[in-house]
């Protein structure tokens, strides 16, 4: 077959069980549902369990994206991990991932950039597939933020959730993935940051997550709006011809800025900022689960899937469905 494209082919989800609600955080620190929902769209996120380590979220989340794929871990080639909350230094969560999917042999790493961490995930999965190489492709998005988060910090912790998602690749002679663009500026690394590290056997600095709320949201709104131009650019489309966007679910007025920007009604944005709060990589693969299963998504339609995250980073990519 001499294909070199690749197409979205199934997706999946996980959450974990329990449910924090902004309620729940009012018993925990100074806040209310009123504030964090007006300045957020957020009401509630989950929480992984104790124990519960994020190679398990992705594990779930992979079985389910292989079942609406219709193929086996075994028939991967390559598995993708986007993760900025690993379960150890090293080996990577994609390795980790691998062995508890029971296979072998195939090419498995993880990418870290933050929350744009799936669409770069993506773009590298694709570029893997379009030499040609490839068949099949996992590309995951699992985070555990719960544990780094200072739970004593009102203008962090009530931001977060814990979750993950996973879209498989299929080789194809026509294009899914249509174009992806990522980019990044390290000079922006201490607006959002978990600036602690493993040394001489302790773990030194701060290594939990902190944030200057404000210019992290004027950079992504910027940040947004020039994605949507560049995507529509690469591929001689108008700002009509996107059925769906699927941003990063961090905060709605972030959103719905970047959907005013597209001319999009609400009712073509995949919201879900509101049941799981920021998810940083699991984000995006979740919604899109969301919005296929439940049938928004169709064959033929255009998504348009873009975030921003720590690094700063940024990416969209644009996908037929
Ligand atoms: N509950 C009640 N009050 C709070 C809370 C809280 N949870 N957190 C902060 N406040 C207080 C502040 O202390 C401040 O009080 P003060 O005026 O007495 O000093 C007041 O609320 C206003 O704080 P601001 O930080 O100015 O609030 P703002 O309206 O800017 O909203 C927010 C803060 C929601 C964090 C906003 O800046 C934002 O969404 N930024 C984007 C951050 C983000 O999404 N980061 C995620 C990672 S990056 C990404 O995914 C794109």
């Amino acid at each position: 077959m001499n294909s070199t494209y690749s197409r979205i082919v199934g997706t999946g989800s996980y959450l974990p069980k329990k449910v924090l609600t902004n309620r729940d955080l009012e018993l925990a620190v100074d806040t209310t549902d009123e504030w964090i929902y007006t300045r957020t769209g957020i009401r509630q996120r989950h929480i992984a369990a104790d124990g519960e380590k994020t190679s398990d979220l992705a594990l779930e989340a992979s079985r389910s994206a292989l079942r609406a794929a219709g193929i086996a871990a075994g028939d991967l080639d390559l598995i993708v991990m986007a993760t900025t909350t690993p379960d150890m230094v090293f080996p990577s969560t994609a390795c980790l991932l691998q062995a508890k999917l029971g296979v072998r042999n195939c090419p498995a790493f993880d990418v870290q950039a933050v929350c744009s961490g799936f669409v770069y995930g993506l773009s590298t999965a694709d570029s893997f597939m379009r030499t040609g190489q490839y068949r099949n492709a996992l590309v995951v998005g699992a985070e555990t933020y719960s544990r780094i988060l200072d739970w004593s910090d009102r203008s962090t912790c009530v931001l977060f959730g814990d979750g993950a998602g996973a879209v498989v690749l299929r080789r194809d002679s026509t294009p899914g993935i249509l174009s992806s663009h990522l980019h990044a500026d390290g000079s922006y690394a201490n607006l959002l940051t978990v600036p602690g590290t493993v040394a001489g056997g302790k773990v030194s600095g701060r290594p939990l997550l902190q944030m200057d709320g404000g210019g992290v949201f004027k950079f992504a709104v910027k940040a947004m709006d020039d994605l949507v131009e560049e995507a529509l650019a690469a591929n001689g489309m108008q700002k009509s011809d996107i059925d769906w966007l699927v941003p990063h679910q961090a905060n709605i007025r972030i959103i719905q800025a970047s959907a005013k920007k597209l001319g999009l009604s609400m009712e073509k944005v995949v919201v879900t900022v509101d049941r799981h709060a920021n998810t940083s990589a699991a984000s995006i693969p979740l919604a899109l689960d969301e919005a296929v299963r439940d049938g928004r998504i169709r064959t033929g339609q255009h998504v348009l899937l873009e975030a921003v995250g720590g690094g700063f980073t940024w990416g969209a990519a644009l996908v037929k469905w």
